[in-house]
């Protein structure tokens, strides 16, 4: 299964991606977490230490002017769009039991649709990972879905808008729509995410009804408290359980075959 996690900014994305990284993570299932949001904490909220986070793969610099074929101070020149990519996530990824994580990082495009080595690059990874592994992979992304162009869009089983029970993110879910049928995304599907009650699932479940919602997962103080010292969001039994019955919806309904 492959997952995309998006959503505006502060509905908990990096929370609920770790969440679900943590569920096979637990079992020992093998599961890929990607960081493609370049404001990335998903290493920390994962329990990894700054000196433990991977290298981002855009700031490879030299390994990306050597598979592009581009040269430096010639960007706007010719560059290969298909760079070799298979042997990049065994090398940059850090890995933790049945966990491994990779950090996209940021491209800094000159301009609208401007392609530039470093997002050939990336682009042609998404591509490489998204076709070749056979794992779980779950990327924690951006509201723009900057990393997942036309090609890549489509090799993601589905994409999971996060909302809170609020009009801004909620505004932002309906942004997020008509970008992923632009993008070619097959399936998409919403999570609630820090209801404080029955008002807010009711508030959700209204507004919610143009795509699947697979689960409202409640507010915590656990998990606002793991926030605030630095630790994964992993300890409250409640979330654990809603995050549980999300992943077996996921699993059946992302499923590309049906
Ligand atoms: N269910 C929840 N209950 C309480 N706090 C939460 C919950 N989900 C997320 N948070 C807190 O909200 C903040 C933003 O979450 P985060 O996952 O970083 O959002 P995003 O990745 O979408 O920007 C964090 O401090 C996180 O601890
Ligand atoms: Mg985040």
């Amino acid at each position: 299964m492959k997952i995309a996690v998006s959503g505006k900014g502060g509905v908990g994305k990096t929370t609920f991606s770790a969440l679900l990284c943590n569920e096979y993570e637990k079992e020992g299932t093998v599961v890929l977490a990607v960081d493609a949001d370049p404001d990335a904490n998903l290493a920390g909220t994962l329990g990894f230490t700054a000196d433990q986070a991977p290298t981002p793969i855009s700031s490879l610099k030299e390994l990306i002017e050597e598979r592009t074929g581009a040269k430096t101070g010639a960007w706007g020149g010719y560059f290969k769009l298909n760079p070799k990519v298979d042997d990049i996530p065994g090398q940059f990824c850090v890995k933790r039991g049945s966990l491994s994580l990779m950090l996209l990082g940021t491209v800094e495009n000159a301009g609208h649709g401007c392609i530039c080595p470093e997002s050939a690059f990336l682009k042609a990874l998404m591509l490489h990972i998204v076709f070749n592994e056979n794992q779980h992979l779950i990327m924690d992304m951006e509201a723009g879905l900057e990393h997942l162009g036309r090609g890549t869009a489509t090799a993601v089983d589905a994409i999971v808008v996060v909302v809170r029970p609020d009009m801004k993110s909620l505004e932002t879910a309906r942004r997020i729509v008509p970008l992923c049928k632009e993008l070619g995304i097959a399936k998409l599907f919403y999570v609630g995410n820090e209801a404080q009650d029955e008002k807010d699932v009711e508030f959700l479940e209204k507004n919610l009804n143009d795509h699947p919602l697979l689960g409202v997962i409640p507010a915590s103080a656990e998990v606002r408290d793991s926030g605030r010292e630095g630790r994964g969001p992993f300890g409250d039994e409640k979330v654990n359980e809603e995050v549980k019955k999300i992943r077996k919806r996921l699993e059946e309904e992302a499923d590309v075959s049906k």
